[in-house]
């Protein structure tokens, strides 16, 4: 059995997000939340039916409207140290998350010394930990400060997200080299001000093409105020790319995918220029074009419905590699509560991302997401992501067979060349 090695010094890792994890935050997406719950529980059949193949399983937690409410979440704001633990037994080389803005300046201006110190613990856990860590400035929540003066689409926001990450940065330069700025810009403008889906649920062209760029601006704005508190520092943007594939190579498909790669890579990593270290990318989607986006064949889904389709992170790596940036891989897993898929996906997929580095993809780690279940912003807690499973109702942790399955990996720094039959040769994991 041949092994495909990946380079020496190569990051393996896992990502968080801190609204996701913490609890008990206060942020505009806890106040969306309280007012959103009740009809998020109503309209679950809707979303979910049809598309999810465990519907049976989950639908009572789904029409449920506590699943909607983030509350304590994981706890992991005061369980950080032993979630470390457990990511250290996997031998996790580095562990991502994010700074919570609406903790660390909860009134504007007003800085909250406690707070700065709690995530100085937290860096503290990691280095201890022998871990990386890598530290994203802003993960889609904000101060209410913030929401209440129109979010992104007021362009001050760029002012105010400069301050905060000056802040930050100062206080934590000694403990953190690689800095991401903000975490898939397009999602945040797709989903709350073009779809309407999230807060602050607006369905605008215009609301959406002024935060896409006052958001890649926001970047632009705080690489050079991070460079000049630590010239060390290496700064990076995240985004999530869609494989757009062709299902028929016809004209106007072509032409679509080319539209569609152009807004989706060329356009902002173009604006972002030199103003940038590394390439953090987000995969999940693989998007087969037909006359018009989003249609797959989706033989095999996620809890979520959202098709697993290993192969197109090799093509994403394809186009990034063009920019010749070094490239993380910021996030990549599935929602899959009972476990079924994880282990073969994360295998199958480092396979194309080994063959996209042979081919001279300059991929210089790979974080899974997530840690932990989570929770998973308007779809609340049935969606599963974790390498560690979270029983809810009494915080308890479960380390997953898929996570053995890449604590192996990690040991090994390479996965086999063979597509192996994870779901029967797990069961012969040494327990850690
Ligand atoms: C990404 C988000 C992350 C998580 C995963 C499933 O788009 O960055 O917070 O919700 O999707």
């Amino acid at each position: 059995m041949n092994l495909l090695e990946f380079p020496k010094n190569f990051l393996w890792g896992a990502s968080t997000s801190a609204h996701q994890v913490e609890g008990n935050n206060h942020n505009d997406w806890t106040e969306w939340e309280k007012k959103q719950a009740e009809h998020l529980a109503a309209d679950a059949p809707r979303r979910f039916e049809k598309t999810s193949p465990v519907w049976e399983q989950i639908k009572h937690q789904a029409t449920d409207k506590n699943n909607y409410i983030s509350g304590l979440a994981c706890d992991h704001y005061r369980r950080f140290e032993a979630d470390l633990d457990l990511a250290k037994q996997l031998g996790l080389t580095a562990y991502r998350f994010s700074i919570e803005w609406s903790r660390i300046e909860p009134k504007q201006g007003q800085f909250n010394e406690q707070e700065i110190e709690h995530y100085r613990e937290l860096l503290k856990a990691i280095k201890a930990r022998g871990m990386v860590p890598f530290v994203t400035l802003w993960h889609w929540t904000l101060p209410l400060w913030v929401s209440e003066q129109g979010g992104w689409r007021n362009r001050r926001t760029i002012e105010y997200f400069s301050h905060y990450v000056a802040h930050v940065v100062e206080a934590y330069k000694n403990d953190v080299k690689y800095w991401v700025t903000t975490n898939e810009q397009e999602s945040v403008a797709g989903e709350a001000y073009f779809l309407g889906h999230w807060p602050p649920q607006q369905r605008s062209l215009l609301s959406y093409l002024r935060v896409t760029n006052n958001l890649i601006d926001a970047h632009r704005a705080v690489y050079p105020i991070i460079k000049a508190l630590d010239s060390d520092a290496e700064v990076g943007i995240v985004n999530g790319y869609v494989y757009f594939d062709v299902e028929h190579r016809r004209a106007l498909n072509r032409l679509l995918k080319s539209v569609a790669n152009w807004w989706g890579y060329y356009y902002s990593l173009g604006r972002i220029g030199r103003r940038l270290d590394f390439i953090g990318l987000n995969y999940y989607f693989h998007n087969r074009i037909n006359y018009w986006f989003s249609r797959n064949t989706n033989e095999q889904v996620s809890d979520l419905g959202w098709e697993i389709y290993p192969g197109g992170i090799y093509h994403v790596l394809k186009l990034l590699k063009r920019f010749k940036k070094p490239i993380y891989i910021t996030e990549h897993g599935v929602a899959d509560g009972k476990d079924k898929y994880r282990a073969k996906y994360i295998d199958d997929s480092l396979r194309q991302i080994h063959r996209s580095i042979s081919e001279g993809a300059d991929v210089r780690g790979y974080f899974h997401w997530s840690l932990l279940d989570n929770f998973e912003w308007d779809k609340g807690f049935w969606p599963r992501f974790g390498l560690i499973e979270i029983d809810y109702a009494t915080q308890e942790r479960k380390i997953r067979d898929s996570a053995l399955h890449y604590a192996e990996i990690i040991k090994a720094n390479a996965v086999t060349s063979n597509d192996l039959n994870n779901l029967t040769r797990r069961k012969n994991y040494a327990r850690l």
